[in-house]
């Protein structure tokens, strides 16, 4: 990993065992599988009010602590019926996570509404649904002393300025490594947009590093032998998504980021610098592309639409 340590953010590892968390509202957009799945289950277990959105819930055991909201957050429509759904309680939240994600496949994907299907998920949903709901975001929370939060887990910090021009992978020749790493810059972007764009909220950068889940299956497949080893190896040689999501339960209750709006947190939970190519400019650009891309895919779904009456 390429990432710098930021050394003007230094929390305390608290015992997690010695935090509270029974007063967090939070709500986990791809918070069924992998990473998402692991904080959900730990902060649930905790006594935090935990709902998820994703494919398809896991974890029907714990049905009456984390509510399951299904979704398929590779489509605009999808995701504006998500940023406006009564059963996500978004005045209410404390903490809204974004872990989302697939890996570009080899060959280019198009959603029905003509998105790349990596940029759609892993990108484009958290664009819509953080946009949508920031300004009611924890307009009720329970208790005012802290801000309300958003964890957008990505890669940041990496040295990834991807091409805001190319953010549906039309214009230039499709490559799989290429279109990820331009989610990767653009969620990096999310961040650094809305620490100046939203002084009600505290934005974050997540970067977990490697850890086995099911995020390159889409690259890999699920059940090639290829999938299967690149995961072991990975299993062996890094930490699980059930100790990662221990330390970022235990950062999110830290006082020491409270109004630190902007920063990246690696694998272990230190703060890391951004990624110093993602300038003002460059991140406004990708603001304004994905603005456009929304608006194509909208578009893209009422000309079905009315040619399907
Ligand atoms: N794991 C790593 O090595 C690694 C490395 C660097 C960065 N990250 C980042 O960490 C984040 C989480 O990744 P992960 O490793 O936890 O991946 P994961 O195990 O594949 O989980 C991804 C989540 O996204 C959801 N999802 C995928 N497609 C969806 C769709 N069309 N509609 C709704 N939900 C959808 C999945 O829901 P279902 O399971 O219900 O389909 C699941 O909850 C991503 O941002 C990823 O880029 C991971």
């Amino acid at each position: 990993m390429f990432w710098k340590k930021d050394p003007s953010v230094v929390w305390e590892r608290k015992n997690i065992d010695d935090i509270d968390f029974s007063r967090l509202n939070v709500a986990i957009i791809g918070g069924t599988g992998g990473i998402g799945r692991a904080i959900s289950r730990e902060l649930a277990q905790r006594n935090a009010s935990v709902v998820v959105v994703g494919q398809t819930f896991k974890d029907e055991e714990m049905k009456d602590k984390i509510k399951f909201i299904k979704a398929d957050l590779s489509l605009v429509s999808e995701c504006k019926r998500i940023s406006h759904c009564d059963e996500i309680p978004y005045e209410k939240l404390t903490h809204l996570i974004f872990t989302t994600g697939i890996f570009a496949s080899r060959q280019r994907q198009a959603t029905s509404e003509g998105l790349e299907k990596d940029m759609a998920v892993s990108y484009l949903s958290r664009y819509i649904i953080f946009h949508d709901v920031a300004k009611r975001l924890g307009i009720a929370r329970a208790k005012k002393d802290n801000l309300p939060k958003v964890f957008i887990a990505g890669f940041p910090g990496n040295g990834q300025v991807g091409d805001p021009n190319n953010l549906n992978s039309d214009e230039k020749k499709y490559n799989a490594y290429t279109t990820h790493m331009n989610t990767v810059a653009a969620n990096e972007s999310l961040v650094l947009d809305a620490k100046d764009r939203y002084a009600n909220i505290d934005t974050f950068g997540l970067n977990p590093g490697l850890i086995k889940t099911s995020i390159r299956s889409n690259l890999l497949g699920s059940d090639s032998y290829l999938g299967r080893i690149t995961e072991w190896i990975i299993s062996w040689t890094c930490q699980s998504a059930e100790v990662y999501a221990k330390t970022i339960c235990a950062l999110m209750m830290s006082p020491a980021i409270e109004s630190r709006s902007g920063t990246m947190f690696s694998n272990k939970g230190d703060a890391i610098l951004p990624t110093p190519g993602l300038t003002k400019d460059v991140v406004e650009k990708f603001m304004e592309s994905s603005e456009l891309l929304v608006e194509k895919a909208l578009q893209n779904q009422s000309s079905s639409t009315s040619s399907n009456e």
